[in-house]
Parts: structure tokens; C-alpha cells; sequence
């Protein structure tokens, strides 16, 4: 079986978040169960700056405005094809916008340059093989279901998985024209979105299959609360749309080898874990008091991830003798408001801003927990992270976040079978009991050390999902 993968970032080549993990490592777990992958992706600077060893295998001399190459290399493990449009890409700042954070006046041509490259491809108008199946990641791949929908030849079957309804992809009605879609597609049947062009919305209504990172996402966004717009449209292709668990990529998330922590540990051997901890809460300026319960949050910063909710409750976990690790990047008001709360206290608080991987993997090898309160979650990486590396989750009950942590209540204590701390709603209430509860297991080390080792004992990996990423490639390969 033959896929291409479409997505605007890859880990490790760009990332601004999971999708970029996911991009990056469900290839390489399809390879191991034999399926040939191709991964396209836009030629930003740093995509193009990593990878000196090009091979060009196409070249299109209009691509929405200027010239266009296909480039292609082996790297990390991923066949890469590299979409090279300088016209598109080759800017300073960030992937989606400049540096002062407005989105690209021409997003429209850019993400749209990629999946109309992916629907060529899969009609083999290039020198490369056609595939049978291709699977677009989020809005930014959108169009190419609706590219090869419209191209009225023998196309590949079509995937779209949605990794956050949030991010949709919306533009006005007159880029239907420059995309080269043809009239009758601006349709609700088609692309047409709320009297514009709608990317995302585009994909759902197009593609063979629709999946999305987890199945309790998969039921909240057919319903009008998280449907964000989208719901309808959901229901009415339910009988298509399935939720798939990401995995993480366990090689470069394993804490019996991981370069960035002071010391190995796993799950039988477990000084390491205090050796991360001492190393973090000295990296961070907390006290260091290895009775302190460390509570570790690794993430962007934004409305969705509820972290405006721990700043009510950080009192009270101060309170109670915790600490907090935090490492984030994203909206100026949260960085502000947590970089006072480490001024106000001291050793007590230690926050970094940014975007540093290596920090990221101290804290959650250090921590005792790790907190992710998100209001709405499609899934969710650095709670697997924490299970693995034995920083028992303390989470919101929503999306990927309710399908992976097993919460410490009474019964599950009881059969052994906890892996973290599920927070009963989203409010700081309830957030302040889920932390309550973690340190009153936190007191208990045969408690803690059986919390702990269940959640080691996670299944994490790849290998599942992959397989069910397969099964469902199988059954559109070669529709049309
Ligand atoms: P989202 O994609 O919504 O941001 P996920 O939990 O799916 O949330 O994925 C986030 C990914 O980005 C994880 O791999 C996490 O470790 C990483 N990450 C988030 N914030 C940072 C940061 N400030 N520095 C380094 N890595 C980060
Ligand atoms: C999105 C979601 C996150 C998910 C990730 C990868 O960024 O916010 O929940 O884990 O995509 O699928």
C-alpha cells in the first residue's frame, strides 16, 4: 500500500505543536507494518535549511504565482517530498504568521499550493509512483481531498484526520478563482463555507474518510457545544468519521534513554526520576525539597489548555507545600501573568518561556505530576509523555484526556488500575480537588509508587493506532 501524507508541519523538521509529532512519527509506525508513506510538506526556510541533500523530481513553472519544485529526500526515517515555492515560503517568521503574529495575507495560495501538489501527485502528474491513498492532516491539507473530488480523473482514496476543530481554515470567496477550483465546487456540498472558502470544512465534506485523535473528540464535536460550526456537517458524515488515538514516538520519549534527563530511570528503577526531579527544580530556581510535591505543565499557551485556571488554584497548591514547573509559549497575557507568579514566589514557582524541547523532557521526567487542564483536548501528547515517564497525569474530562488517563478514584485504586487524576469538571474548583487528591496520594509512597508504576505500564506507542490507521487506508484504496 502506497500513502502520502500531507501536513504543514513535520517533527522533527517544524513544529508549533502535536500535530507536528503525529506527522512525524505515524508514518514511520505504518513503515513497520509495511506500508510504503510519503510525506509532503511546504519548503520553509528551516524545512530547506535541514535537509542540504535535495533531489528535485518535478517542477511546475506556475504554482499560484510563481515557480514551484517538488523536492524530495530521506530523512529521520520519513520519505519527504518538500514542496519548494520561494514565492510561498521563503519568509522570516512563523509558519502561519509573521512575527508580530498576523496570519500570512496569503495563507489561502500557500496551503492551498500544498494540497493541490498533493492532488497532483496522487493523479500521477508527476514522475513520482501514485499513491492509493492520501491522508491530509488539518486544514492547512483540506483542499486536497476537494483538488482530487473535482479533477474528474481515477484518484487515490482520500483521509482527512482533524487534529483541532479550532483552527478551520476560513477564507474569502474570491480565492476560489486563484485556487483553480473550478465554480460549481463553491457549494455547500463543496468548499463553500459560510458564503466564503472554508479549508477544513472542504475536507470533511470531500474526503472518503474522516477521523479524528481520539474517540471521545470523535462524539463531542458532533454535538453543538465543541462542534465549532462543524457539528452538522459531522453528524451528517458520521457513518464516516471514526477517532483514532495518537501514540507518542517511544524511541524519543523513553526515559531509560533519553539524553536530555541527568539519569535513566524506568519503571523497576527509579532513583534516576530523582535525580530529574533535583536536576529540574534546580534548572527552575524551586526549592530543593525532594518532599515537594512537583506539579509539571508542558505547553503552548492558550485559552484551550484551561491554564488561566491554574493561575486561580496556584494559591492553593502553593499552600499546600507544592511546587510549580512550568515551560510555555504563546499568549503575552498568560506568559505575564505566570512570570509574576514565579516573582511572587519563589522557589516555590519556576516558569520558562518558549519553545525548548529539551526543558520539556526534564520536566516531565522531574515532575511528580503533570497537570493538563484543557477545556477541549483532541487528544493530547504530554499527558502520554507523563504516563511513560511516570509523572502520573492530573487532567480535565475531555477528548483524548478522558480516553487515556484512568482516574485514582476509589474502585480503580482499589483494583490497582489508577493512572492519574481525572478533574471532575472544568473549573477551579474541581481543578483544585483533582490536586488535592494527587497530594493526598502524593503522601502515601506505596500509593504513589503503585500510581506511578500503572501508569509506566501505559500502552503508548504507535503500534495500535497505526494498525487501525491501516485498516482504514485498506477499505478506501483505490475507491474512484
Ligand atoms: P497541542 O498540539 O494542542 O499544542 P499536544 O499535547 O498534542 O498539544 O502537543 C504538544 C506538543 O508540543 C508536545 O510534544 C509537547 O511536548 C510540545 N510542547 C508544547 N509546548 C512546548 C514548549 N513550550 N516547548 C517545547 N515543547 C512544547
Ligand atoms: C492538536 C490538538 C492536540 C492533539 C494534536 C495532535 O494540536 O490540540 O490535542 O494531540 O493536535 O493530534
Amino acid at each position: 500500500l502506497r500513502v502520502l501524507s500531507v501536513a504543514s508541519e513535520v517533527f522533527p523538521l517544524v513544529k508549533t505543536g502535536g500535530l507536528a509529532d503525529v506527522a512525524g512519527a505515524l508514518p514511520r509506525a505504518l513503515e513497520r507494518l509495511g506500508v510504503a508513506v510519503s510525506t509532503l510538506l511546504p519548503g520553509y526556510p528551516a524545512v530547506l535549511k535541514a535537509l542540504p541533500h535535495l533531489e528535485t523530481v518535478h517542477a511546475a513553472s506556475d504554482m499560484f504565482g510563481g515557480p514551484a519544485r517538488l523536492l524530495r529526500a530521506r530523512a529521520s526515517g520519513l520519505d519527504l517530498l518538500v514542496l519548494d515555492a520561494p514565492h510561498l515560503y521563503a519568509r522570516a517568521g512563523g509558519l502561519y504568521a509573521d512575527a508580530s503574529g498576523r496570519d500570512w495575507p496569503d495563507n489561502a495560495l500557500r496551503f492551498g499550493a500544498l494540497a493541490r501538489m498533493a492532488a497532483e501527485i496522487g493523479l500521477g502528474r508527476t514522475p513520482l509512483p501514485k499513491p492509493e491513498v492520501v491522508h491530509a492532516h488539518d486544514w492547512q491539507a483540506g483542499l486536497a481531498p476537494a483538488y482530487l473530488h473535482y479533477a474528474g480523473a481515477k484518484r487515490p482514496g482520500t483521509m482527512i484526520t482533524i487534529h483541532n476543530l479550532a483552527f478551520q481554515g476560513r477564507f474569502e470567496a474570491q480565492v476560489l478563482a486563484p485556487l483553480g477550483l473550478p465554480p460549481e465546487a463553491f457549494h455547500i456540498e463543496g468548499v463553500e463555507y459560510f458564503g466564503g472558502v472554508g479549508f477544513l470544512k472542504a475536507g470533511l465534506r470531500l474526503a472518503d474518510r474522516i477521523t479524528t485523535v481520539s474517540p471521545t473528540y470523535a462524539a463531542e464535536i458532533q454535538r453543538p457545544q465543541a462542534g465549532m460550526g462543524l457539528d452538522g456537517l459531522l453528524r451528517h458524515r458520521a457513518d464516516r468519521l471514526s477517532g483514532i488515538l495518537n501514540g507518542i514516538d517511544t524511541k524519543v520519549w523513553n526515559p531509560a534513554h533519553d539524553p536530555r534527563l541527568p539519569a535513566p530511570f524506568e519503571a523497576a528503577r527509579l532513583d534516576g526520576k530523582m535525580r530529574a526531579k533535583q536536576a529540574l527544580q534546580q534548572r527552575l530556581g524551586l526549592d530543593l525539597d525532594p518532599q515537594a510535591m512537583v506539579v509539571g505543565v508542558v505547553s503552548r499557551l492558550s485559552w484551550q489548555k484551561g491554564l488561566d485556571l491554574l493561575l486561580e488554584v496556584l494559591p492553593h497548591l502553593l499552600a499546600g507545600g507544592g511546587q510549580l514547573a512550568l515551560l510555555g509559549a504563546g499568549e503575552a497575557a498568560l506568559e505575564d501573568a505566570f512570570r509574576r507568579a514565579a516573582s511572587d514566589s519563589p522557589g516555590a514557582v519556576g516558569c520558562a518561556f518558549g519553545y525548548d524541547e529539551g526543558l520539556a523532557h526534564l520536566i516531565q521526567g522531574g515532575s511528580d505530576f503533570i497537570l493538563v487542564p484543557s477545556r477541549f483536548e483532541p487528544c493530547g501528547l504530554t499527558q502520554l509523555c507523563a504516563l511513560r515517564y511516570g509523572s502520573p497525569p492530573i487532567v480535565t474530562r475531555v477528548g483524548g484526556l478522558a480516553d487515556t488517563v484512568i482516574d485514582a478514584n476509589f474502585v480503580a485504586r482499589a483494583a490497582g488500575v489508577a493512572t492519574g487524576i481525572v478533574a471532575r469538571d472544568i473549573d477551579a474548583q474541581s481543578l483544585a480537588e483533582a490536586l488535592d487528591r494527587a497530594a493526598a496520594i502524593f503522601a502515601l509512597p506505596g500509593e504513589m509508587a503503585q500510581l506511578r508504576r500503572r501508569a509506566m505500564a501505559t500502552e503508548v506507542s504507535w503500534d495500535g493506532p497505526a494498525q487501525a490507521y491501516l485498516r482504514l487506508y485498506q477499505g478506501i484504496a483505490g475507491v474512484s
